[in-house]
């Protein structure tokens, strides 16, 4: 059994990482737009608003608002059949709590998703890919607030009714899973628009912020099902399994209960309840959070059809001693996996992990599932004659394809199809470089922002042309 005819081969990208235009045709602010440039030792910051001295990578990004046409006909060319983007929220709504949105930042989809089915190309669209208007986060204090609910759902509204006839596949928030790791700002940032405060309890912030936007996503689940019954709208998890370091009991304990913490939010998408393990994990701490009954009616209502997924890399973790209550916590509890290699910004390469991730998802949720992200950030160099050899790369991905086969050819699983991140380089989300590059396609600029934005194919572009037109078969 190959892959199925009509298999969603295509790549992904973020509005805020390649758009650029932060300013433009009526645009309001994001909070990626006052996150400053990082690398792999530094971490981004957030400014209060946009510092003259400072250097935001997304306000210019590559730019891909004035040169989507030149982008999608280098997609076309690779033979895409999807792209999977997401709509920036401020270009819809500025400051996220206006009654009507910009017109302007509506006709810029229209043209892209036009620009996209003209040559043959789905758009697969997040809603919420780590950006929401910056005014919701000094207004209300992003998603501490259930406010929000109503702001999101009236923008998923906007959207689907907009592009009803466009846009089939959805999703509404990208990774909605990383402020499981509370203690990081950054996951709490581009998850909820959250700053900590000093002495607040993060872990409850979070399971109180993330409740809301399950049940925005569950609300707008049930919109786009009214607007468009052909829709399909999933959720989007990032799936890093986590892997007990040793067969000792209490590592192999600690590695399931790191999966329950970080993937209960898809046992929400999915199945519309709580697991009993969040639930007595709120009792234990005194957790009394805003649920209402209303929310777990609409929560069991608003289930997804399927589920997204990102997969870069597998953990692994050690249980020690003084973690009698066996929280895991990404900043104490991981171990190097001594049996995989890893990037250059540290994460473990692990094909078989996206084998395995694809055999855990069916078998908890037993939904179609699609991988929208997966791949290889690294550093190119391009030769004096222009070309850009990047095997390592192919290699990546080819090791990650042929899993992924396996999955479906003797495990069963429901694929629906498989879209590689940052399949043109953009800024990295986690540390603001344009240097770890994903792409097939290279842009000329680099961390300083110094380049001419020229686009050229890297040996991996020929490649995946070759694997996209083999369905799989030519790797
Ligand atoms: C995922 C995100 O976390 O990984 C993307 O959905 C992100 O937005 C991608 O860019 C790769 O991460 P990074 O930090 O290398 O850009």
């Amino acid at each position: 059994m190959a892959l199925k005819e009509g298999f969603l081969w295509g790549g992904a990208v973020a509005a805020h990482q390649l758009e650029g235009a932060w300013d433009e045709d009526g645009k309001g602010p994001s909070i990626m737009d006052v996150t400053t440039a990082g690398d792999v030792s530094h971490a981004r910051r957030f400014t209060e608003a946009v510092e003259p001295e400072e250097l935001y990578p997304n306000h210019e990004a590559i730019d891909f608002y004035h040169r989507y046409r030149e982008d999608i006909a280098l997609f076309a060319e690779m033979g895409f059949k999807c792209f999977r983007t997401s709509i920036a929220w401020t270009r819809i709504f500025p400051q996220g709590d206006e009654t009507e949105p910009n017109e302007a930042g509506l006709r810029f989809y229209d043209d892209l998703f036009d620009e996209c089915l003209r040559h043959g190309i789905q758009p697969v669209v997040t809603l919420a890919h780590f950006e929401m208007p910056l005014a919701l986060v000094s207004r209300y204090g992003g998603w501490r607030s259930r406010k929000l609910i109503d702001l999101f759902v009236r923008f998923a509204t906007v959207c689907f009714e907009r592009y009803r006839d466009k846009v089939t596949y959805w999703m509404t928030f990208n990774e909605i899973n990383n402020q499981s790791s509370f203690n990081d700002d950054f996951s709490m940032y581009v998850d909820s628009g959250i700053l900590a405060r000093e002495g607040e309890d993060r872990e409850r912030l979070m399971y109180q912020a993330a409740h809301y936007e399950l049940v925005a996503s569950a609300r707008a689940v049930e919109a786009g099902r009214r607007i468009n019954p052909a829709f399909r709208i999933g959720c989007m998890i990032a799936m890093c399994p986590v892997y007990p370091y040793s067969c000792e009991p209490a590592d192999v304990l600690l590695a399931h209960k790191a999966m329950e913490r970080r993937c209960f939010f898809a046992d929400v998408h999915a199945r519309g309840t709580y697991p009993p393990s969040i639930l007595a994990l709120w009792r234990r701490r005194g957790f009394e959070l805003d649920v209402t009954e209303d929310d777990l009616a609409t929560l069991a209502r608003g289930t997804v059809d399927y589920i997204g997924f990102s997969y870069y890399m597998s953990l692994a973790t050690r249980w020690s001693s003084d973690n009698p209550g066996f929280d895991f916590d990404r900043k104490t509890s991981l171990v190097v996996n001594p049996h995989v290699k890893a990037s250059d910004w540290g994460w473990q390469i692990d094909p078989i992990g996206l084998r395995y991730t694809l055999d855990w998802l069916t078998d908890m949720y037993r939904l179609p599932l699609f991988i929208v992200e997966n791949g290889f950030g690294a550093y190119d160099t391009v030769e004096r004659d222009g070309s850009i050899h990047d095997g390592y790369r192919i290699e990546y991905l080819r090791a990650h394809i042929e899993q992924m086969k396996l999955a479906v050819e003797e495990d069963g699983v429901d694929l629906m199809g498989y879209t590689p991140w940052g399949c043109i380089d953009l800024v990295s989300a986690g540390t603001g470089e344009m240097e770890k590059r994903y792409g097939f396609i290279y842009v000329d600029k680099d961390n300083s922002g110094a380049g001419t934005l020229a686009r050229s194919r890297k040996d991996s572009f020929f490649w995946y042309q070759r694997v996209i037109a083999s369905n799989g078969e030519d790797l």
